[in-house]
């Protein structure tokens, strides 16, 4: 398969998907105290997804009424049409004369559905994933299915993976989040998880290979004594959640793919405090430790860019400030 690089202007369209799921697993985060069911937590998400959908709907309104404002003398400004339609370029269609309310209306509804907020991950798959929100108890290593009577306790860690459409571009990002009081050993694992991936984060840039994050990723788990899940694996990102390349977790230094601007990849790493086996329990989706050691994952979606890394879902990043 090809890896569909990106143009700088549709990788400010996935900033935009980035910022709105930033936000969302933040709100998550914040909700993850004792006593909060995981079901609790995607239905945050759900909220968080309606309220965004709706600004998009708003903002498209408000873009295709300065459109009709523009051309409603007949001479009108090219230039000031192409910055109005900027991000919602189907709403130029718009610009003609004679069109009709029907038309208009049409026009306004399929640039909303294009551009809306939607979950990434509701119905994905076979069997159809059944939420907006994966959370992964303790042992539990990615895929786990928020549910109503699983309640998180107090130094459980939770590792929440969220990812949505924007403007027709995925972000996807998670993050493991300690709960309360954590023991010393959960506390290791996850910091080592999360530093991991800002060690491949820093290798996101033009020169790179795919076998050096990679590598970066490995090195760093193994020396604190922890191992790499290998049955899963990050992935390029964009019209589709998963696109080529895949991003492993372990590699080689100066081997796989070169990095190249344009390139835009989730990269998450799931770290073992014991052994990397994986097991899939019967429900077909949620991703166990084989030994039930504890285990955490931490994703960012990034654009590789001529400046350097940019993070699109961390609000702070900007090109090369990852
Ligand atoms: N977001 C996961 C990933 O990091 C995939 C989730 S599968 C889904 O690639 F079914 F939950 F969508
Ligand atoms: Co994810
Ligand atoms: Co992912």
């Amino acid at each position: 398969m090809k890896i569909p690089f990106k143009s700088a202007h549709e990788i400010q369209l996935q900033r935009a998907a980035g910022l709105v799921a930033a936000e969302i697993l933040e709100d998550m985060c914040q909700a993850a105290k004792p006593g909060v069911s995981t079901w609790d937590l995607d239905q945050i998400a759900r909220a968080g997804i309606q309220k965004h959908a709706r600004i998009v709907d708003q903002e498209v309104a408000q873009a295709a009424r300065a459109v009709r404002d523009l051309v409603a003398n007949g001479n009108y400004d090219k230039a000031e049409l192409e910055r109005l339609t900027k991000t919602y370029s189907q709403l130029r269609a718009l610009a003609k004369p004679g069109i009709s309310n029907a038309e208009i209306d049409r026009a306004i509804a399929e640039t909303a559905t294009y551009h809306r907020v939607v979950s990434a991950f509701l119905g994905y798959a076979q069997p159809p994933y059944p939420a907006v929100v994966c959370t992964s108890i303790n042992h539990v290593i990615v895929h786990g299915i928020p549910n109503k009577r699983e309640v998180i306790k107090d130094g459980d860690i939770i590792g929440i993976d969220f990812g949505i459409y924007r403007h027709g571009f995925c972000a996807d990002t998670a993050r493991t989040v300690m709960v309360g009081n954590v023991s010393e050993e959960k506390r290791r694992l996850v910091e080592a998880a999360r530093e991991s991936l800002e060690k491949a984060i820093e290798l996101c840039r033009v020169g790179s290979r795919l076998g050096d994050l990679g590598h970066a990723v490995q090195s760093h788990a193994e020396s604190r004594g922890y191992s790499v899940v290998r049955q899963f694996v990050g992935h390029g990102t964009g019209r589709q959640m998963h696109e080529d390349p895949q991003v492993p977790n372990y590699g080689k230094p100066g081997t796989d793919k070169r990095l190249k601007p344009g390139l835009v990849i989730a990269v998450e790493p799931m770290v073992n405090a014991g052994a990397p086996e994986v097991e899939v329990l019967d429900d077909d989706w949620t991703a166990v430790t084989k030994d039930r050691s504890m285990s955490a994952h931490f994703e960012h979606t990034i654009a590789v860019t001529e400046q350097g890394p940019w993070v699109l879902t961390r609000p702070s990043s900007t090109p090369g400030n990852p």
